[in-house]
């Protein structure tokens, strides 16, 4: 099964059997590595829009992760779970997609404005694979989560919506309504009027708006050219209000999916060279799901377990993470044959592992996992690979915030916690706005049995960011055994002193749950300055910040 048939048969998409098996004993060694930070090679602003989110109308994100209502006994903020909130003011979260995901491409947005108890219940789009005792808000929408509590939330955490318009089963015509009722002055339309009645007279603002999701598959089974010409059709003189500047995301391929890629912008120039301007990012969306080995490409066959690993599967996963690289390669060069002076960014607004089902800590939670260090580790991979790219990628939105796959924090009713995802979030901050400088990784490969073949992965990656006369440098070790430790050359500039964060455990599988809350957190280490270069040991299976402050 592929991952869009999954989604067609969403309800028939159930666990498999789990192979358990032993972690293999190696010996521990340390290994020297070296890391060059080149001052003089910036290439480029690392957005802060690379560090965002995605919450769906899906299962247990919106209503329990985020949306517990005025009522609830969860302390919340107008209904909003202010545990959430409060964490999340913590990793300056840039920018919140909603409402899908393939939802999206089902959701009427005027069902979720107006009085709230006028607003209809509709038929959740995920409806086919939730268990029959699910929560009735999780299979059939109560609309009470809508365009203007989900526009509270970014405000009270302090980040842009970035608002996923239905192109599958809606009218361009409603496209435009949303930004008229979104962005239209105060007094100026019947929307405007509605919104004020609601409590917010002032604009939203959006200036983020995605133009359908995955129209390859669930979001109407276009071809690209298909999707091209409907492309164009929804963003062709879309209203434009003061104090928003549209930006629109064209929905992309999956994967290596040149071939959409291609398709789309041949289609889309076919009107003009002059039409890339009206996109500002090209969606891309990649899990990493397939743990088989090469043994099989069928979606449900091919997953891991979440929690259940051994290292063969931790280097597997990290593996699939690491093409995150070649995909922003492959996709960049199709899309400068349309758009040589690259107007248009990646958008990785969906990206993550995605395990069977069976670890979620909310039995029941559909497409709910339960993120461990290795999931930490594939996370600060995929910011790093970002960050090397900043002058490719324009956003990024890792799959899904809360309740969901690789998710930041885990949430039922009054329990909560913070996933090492969310750790490895809240460390990698720091890049935000940087100037990104080219560094190169240099360590000793790993080796290890993969079927009784050798397979090798690398020893130490990761990216450096600049702000001033502060440095910031991040890096995994992925070695499940071996610290690596590594000299930092930085080349035009000298360290005074420096500081780390590092985010490990002696267990590859470590992870937080709501009776364990802190089982893995990050710590503080000592950064070592000796001779003009700082010296560092990066732990076995680890993710580390540096913060190195320059003379
Ligand atoms: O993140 C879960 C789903 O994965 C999204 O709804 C869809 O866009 C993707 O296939």
């Amino acid at each position: 099964m592929r991952r869009r048939d999954f989604i067609r048969n969403v309800a028939a998409a159930g666990a498999g059997a789990f192979v358990l098996r032993s972690v293999p004993q190696t010996f521990a060694q340390t290994v020297e590595g070296r890391i060059e930070i080149l001052m003089d090679e910036p290439f480029g602003t690392i957005s802060p829009n690379i560090y965002g989110h995605f919450t769906e109308n899906l299962s247990g994100v919106i209503y329990d992760g985020i949306w517990v209502g005025e009522n609830s006994k969860v302390p919340n903020v107008g209904g909003i779970r202010k545990e959430l909130v409060d964490e999340m003011r913590k990793i300056n979260p840039p920018v919140v997609r909603f409402p899908g995901g393939c939802f999206a491409d089902s959701y009427d947005w005027r069902d979720g404005i107006g009085p709230v108890d006028k607003r209809p219940r509709r038929t959740n789009f995920w409806n086919g694979g939730e268990k029959p005792e699910a929560p009735d808000s999780h299979r059939y929408d109560p609309n009470r989560f809508g365009t203007n509590e989900f526009v509270q939330f970014c405000r009270l955490i302090g980040a842009q919506p970035y608002l996923a318009a239905n192109l599958r089963s809606l009218p361009a015509q409603e496209f435009n309504r949303w930004i008229e009722y979104c962005n239209s002055p105060a007094g100026s339309t019947t929307l405007a009027d509605m919104r004020a009645a609601a409590g917010f007279k002032d604009p939203f603002n959006v200036h983020y708006w995605g133009v359908g999701n995955e129209s390859w598959g669930c979001g109407g089974n276009f071809t690209p050219q298909e999707y091209a010409v409907e492309y164009r059709r929804f963003t062709a003189w879309a209203p434009g209000y003061p104090g928003a500047d549209l930006h629109f995301v064209a929905s992309g391929p999956s994967d290596n999916g040149w071939d959409w890629t291609r398709g789309f912008l041949e289609e889309i120039v076919r009107k003009g060279k002059d039409q890339v301007r009206g996109i500002f990012g090209l969606a891309l969306h990649y899990y990493a799901w397939n743990l088989s080995r090469g043994k099989t490409n069928d979606w449900n066959q091919g997953k891991g377990d979440a929690v259940k690993f051994d290292a063969v599967d931790w280097y597997e996963l990290l593996r699939q993470g690491d093409v995150m690289e070649s995909l922003i390669k492959g996709h960049w060069l199709v899309m400068s044959e349309y758009d040589p002076e690259h107007l248009i960014r990646l958008v990785v607004d969906e990206w993550g592992p995605w395990y069977k089902p069976g670890s979620e800590l909310t039995p029941g939670d559909q497409i709910e996992q339960l993120p461990t260090l290795r999931d930490a580790v594939f996370s600060g991979l995929t910011l790093d690979t970002f960050n090397r790219h900043a002058d490719k990628v324009g956003m990024g939105c890792c799959a899904q915030l809360i309740n969901c796959l690789n998710s930041l924090y885990l949430a039922h009713e009054d329990r909560f916690c913070v996933t090492p995802v969310g750790h490895v979030f809240a460390m990698y901050a720091a890049h935000q706005g940087g100037t990104s400088l080219r560094t190169e990784f240099s360590a000793p490969s790993i080796h290890y049995d993969r079927d009784g073949q050798i397979a090798s992965f690398w020893g130490l990656q990761g990216s450096a960011s600049l702000h001033g006369k502060e440095l910031v440098l991040t890096a995994v070790n992925p070695d499940v055994k071996n610290p690596k430790e590594a000299q930092i050359v930085i080349r035009g500039a000298k360290v005074k002193n420096g500081s780390a964060t590092v985010l490990t455990s002696s267990d590859i599988h470590a992870h937080n749950t709501f009776d364990q809350r802190q089982a893995i957190v990050p710590a503080t280490a000592q950064v070592e300055i000796k001779g003009d270069a700082p010296v560092f040991r990066f732990p076995a299976a680890s993710v580390v910040k540096l913060t190195l402050t320059l003379a």
